[in-house]
């Protein structure tokens, strides 16, 4: 078969609705582009990790502390099952860490703003894992099957975090006049953050990922059903939402943004890693990569050496 023809055939194959294997042909820009996708998947769960471990000690019960601590070790835990599924495609996960740590490769917005204090563990733990798991359930029906597959365990412990986050907000919303400031507090500085998450509006003609359905919905459908599902919820708590303020529409039954309401400008640093934290948490992430070197030469020396 030529190229062309090849390229015809994986594009009925997708248009039915098959999907991809590892080791099955594809076409260079679906095999880049897929790579990258879990890639910066894989590096956001771990660098998740960073701005949890930094609230950690302001837990305030060991159960809590408990709870958190087992949350960050399954965040990690999902990188590296990500980093796997990345690996068969063609890119060593000693060049993804390294293109990471180094600043050359991508991770999620929401990673590269600094935590505060405890209300900022709840956020994260309901809105942002809340966020994450909208965007993950939809894409266990991605083309990319391997990446299917681990979704499924990810996304059935994303619902614990889910869990866990909304208990911890639940108990600050019930408490006292402080714990329900925390709670605001981190929504006053999380919110825009959240919504820059899922993106700009999508140009299904210019994306390749949604048109070869590697991605299954657009960033604006991800919003809205983020949206619908957790503002009233917010709402009852009786929390105020910040800017870009949410409104139902009475008509469509939706909780709405108005594009034009949604400043865009805070992201473009972070397009460049250069958020308010990124260079401190990359830092980081190099100086324990370099650290633990040892540990990963000792595993992958023959024995006897
Ligand atoms: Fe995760
Ligand atoms: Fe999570």
């Amino acid at each position: 078969m030529t190229y062309d023809e090849k390229l015809q055939a994986f594009n009925d194959h997708i248009a039915a609705g098959g999907k991809v294997e590892a080791e099955d042909w594809m076409p260079d820009d679906y095999r880049k582009g897929v790579l990258k996708f879990i890639e910066m998947h894989a590096n956001s769960e771990i660098m998740g990790a960073l701005p949890e471990r930094e609230v950690l000690p302001s837990a305030p019960t060991l159960k809590r502390k408990m709870s958190l601590c087992a949350k960050i070790q399954d965040e990690v835990g999902h990188a590296q099952l990500l980093y796997r599924v990345a690996e068969d495609l063609g890119k060593p996960r000693d060049a993804m860490v390294s293109d990471l740590v180094n600043g050359r490769s991508k991770f999620h917005n929401v990673f590269h703003y600094p935590v505060r204090h405890w209300g900022d563990a709840a956020l994260i733990g309901w809105l942002i894992d809340g966020a994450a798991l909208v965007t993950q359930a939809s894409l266990r029906d991605s083309s990319y099957a391997p990446y299917t597959r681990v979704l499924k365990r990810i996304c059935a412990e994303e619902q614990l975090h889910l869990r866990h986050g909304e208990d911890i907000t639940l108990e600050l919303a019930s408490g006292s006049e402080h714990q329900r400031w925390m709670f605001q507090d981190a929504l006053d500085r999380w919110w825009l953050a959240i919504i820059h998450f899922f993106g700009p509006r999508s140009n299904p003609e210019k994306d390749l990922l949604l048109r070869w359905k590697v991605k299954t919905e657009t960033n604006e459908n991800l919003r809205q059903e983020f949206l619908d599902r957790y503002v009233p919820k917010i709402l009852e708590l009786g929390f105020t939402i910040p800017a870009p303020v949410p409104y139902l529409d009475e008509a469509s039954g939706h909780w709405l943004i108005n594009d034009e309401d949604i400043d865009w400008e805070p992201l473009e640093g972070i397009k460049r890693n250069d958020g308010p934290e990124t260079a401190r948490r990359l830092a980081q992430r190099k100086a324990m990569y370099d650290d633990h070197r040892w540990v990963r030469d000792a595993m992958t020396e023959p024995v006897g050496v």
